[in-house]
């Protein structure tokens, strides 16, 4: 069954209170999803494996030491607010190949729509950090993780800012193979499928669309 991980790191959790904030601007908002997708990257890169490795230091010295085991990375971002983490992620493993899944939540059926996907050629052979700020109904995740199964892809952590209990619920019932790693888990969806207290439309706010 997956697991849930809430990163309750001290700077995660004072940035995402501004986050909230109504009065947060998009270019405020924009930076702060990259500050908080920074830290998140880095926390959940914890577990990557490390192999011995042999170096010469400055020094004249032969050591070993230890260095990633050529494990290769993905970043898939949910378009569009999934992007907005995107940079956060490169900043942690810069030579992550990036692939895009394009779904909207249609606002009547609230079911998501698949519109674009464009994925590594390897994708399959990777560890793909799968992204997005909102995890709401789960509808969009599972739909995202549903394309990634599709291409044979084995080994997918979400990364989400915001979850809600029945949407995380959701997703473990679907995919009980992928772990879901938030910054905070909100209390419930209001009759639109929004997050309460939630930070409103990830969207709107990151590209200033409302
Ligand atoms: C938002 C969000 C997620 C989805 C979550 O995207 O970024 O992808 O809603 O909702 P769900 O868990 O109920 O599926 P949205 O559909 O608003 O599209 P956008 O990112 O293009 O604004
Ligand atoms: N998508 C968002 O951007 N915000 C929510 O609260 C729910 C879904």
């Amino acid at each position: 069954m997956s697991n849930v991980i809430v990163f309750d790191h001290p700077l995660i959790q004072h940035k995402l209170s501004i986050l909230r904030d109504k009065e947060t601007t998009s270019k405020e908002f924009r930076e702060l999803v990259t500050e908080i997708s920074t830290l998140m990257a880095y926390e959940v890169t914890r577990d990557l494996e490390l192999e011995d490795v042999e170096i010469t230091t400055a020094m004249g010295e032969t050591i070993t030491t230890k260095k990633i085991s050529g494990k290769k990375l993905g970043i898939i971002p949910i378009l569009r607010a999934g992007l907005g983490m995107v940079d956060g992620f490169l900043n942690i493993v810069p030579n992550a190949k990036v692939g895009h899944i394009g779904l909207y939540r249609d606002p009547e059926t609230l079911e998501p729509v698949e519109y674009y996907s464009k994925l590594p050629k390897d994708v399959k052979d990777r560890t793909l950090y799968l992204i997005d700020p909102m995890l709401a109904t789960g509808g969009s995740l599972i739909a995202a993780i549903d394309v990634l199964k599709k291409a044979g892809c084995k080994n997918i952590k979400s990364v989400n800012i915001i979850a809600v209990p029945e949407g995380i619920e959701k997703v473990k019932a679907a995919h009980p193979d992928v772990d879901i790693y938030v910054a905070a888990v909100d209390d419930h969806l209001n009759d639109h499928a929004y997050i309460i207290p939630g930070l409103g439309d990830a969207g709107d706010r990151l590209f200033g669309t409302k």
